[in-house]
């Protein structure tokens, strides 16, 4: 039996990279992973967990659209009769420097990866509190909370945003048997890197990885399979009395302190 049997997961974002592979754990795990996106691709991604032999269902929503978001959640507490768990993984990046953002690139950021985490939260969080049991993940970033770069002013502050969005829920829940924690990945190789890489480098982005590999004292990116175990072991009991934190996968990519002093110990 897996450690997440018989729970109803439901994943942001899913149809690709790090919610996918959150997904195709959890599923592996015992969980029926509900998986929703904007991409139609969502329904591939579902059926392929199903052929592996696991449990899961997907459907077309927007997070920053609480209707469609609401249909959801209320389908699957009709087939269901629950959500216990909810991993708020949508997210979308793109490198700006201040002075060129357009509001349409700031509020199109803000509304999906911060206010998008609002919309879903609330539609699933009566429930969980009614039932005293629920597991909340939110996916945050090194970027932000930890490090920065030009270019990620909107990205930075939204995915800070979102470590302080869990420790203020995680105080509101707490009394209800609600964990509610935030992971920060380093690099995991997704859609969301390879852009970035190709804007970074449109002629050779795979030059961008392997440079960004050789920054990792892992000498690696991150796989989706291994966010999504982290994500699994929030999701699980293994976890129970953790709440309001976040913990940082990334390969030490974070941890080098030789990069500050120029020097190799
Ligand atoms: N890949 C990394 O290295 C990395 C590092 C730190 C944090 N993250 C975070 O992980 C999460 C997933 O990123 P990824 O790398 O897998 O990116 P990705 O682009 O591969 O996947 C993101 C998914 O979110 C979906 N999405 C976008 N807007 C949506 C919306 N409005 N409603 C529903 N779904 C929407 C996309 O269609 C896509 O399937 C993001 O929150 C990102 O900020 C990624």
């Amino acid at each position: 039996m897996g450690k997440l049997a018989g729970k109803i997961a439901i994943v942001t974002g899913a149809a690709r990279g790090n919610g996918e592979g959150a997904a195709r754990v959890m599923a592996r795990e015992g969980a029926t992973v509900v998986l929703t996106d904007v991409l139609d691709m969502v329904h591939d991604t579902a059926k392929s967990i199903v052929n592996n032999g696991h449990k899961a269902i997907s459907f077309k929503a927007d997070v920053t659209k609480p209707a469609e978001v609401g249909s959801v959640v209320q389908e699957v507490r009709k087939r269901f009769g629950r959500v216990d768990i909810l991993v708020n993984n949508a997210g979308v990046l793109k490198l700006v420097p201040l002075v060129d953002m357009t509001d349409d690139v700031l509020e199109r950021m803000f509304n999906i990866n911060v206010k998008g985490m609002f919309i879903c939260t609330r539609a699933v969080l009566p429930g969980m509190i009614e039932r005293k049991y629920g597991k909340i993940v939110n996916m945050s970033s090194v970027t932000g909370p930890i490090v920065a770069d030009a270019g990620e002013t909107a990205y930075a502050a939204t995915k800070a945003a979102a470590w302080g969005f869990t420790k203020a829920l995680a105080m509101e829940v707490a009394a209800y048997g609600i964990n509610v924690n935030a992971i920060c990945p380093g690099m995991i190789e997704t859609d969301m890197v390879r852009q970035m890489a190709k804007e970074t480098n449109p002629a050779d982005p795979d030059s961008v990885i392997k440079t960004m590999a050789k920054g990792i004292p892992m000498g690696r990116l991150g796989t989706i399979e291994e966010l999504g175990e982290l994500v699994a072991f929030l999701a699980s009991e293994e976890s129970r009395y953790l709440t309001g934190t976040s913990i940082v996968i990334d390969g030490a990519s974070t941890l080098p302190e030789s990069n500050v002093m120029g020097v190799t110990c």
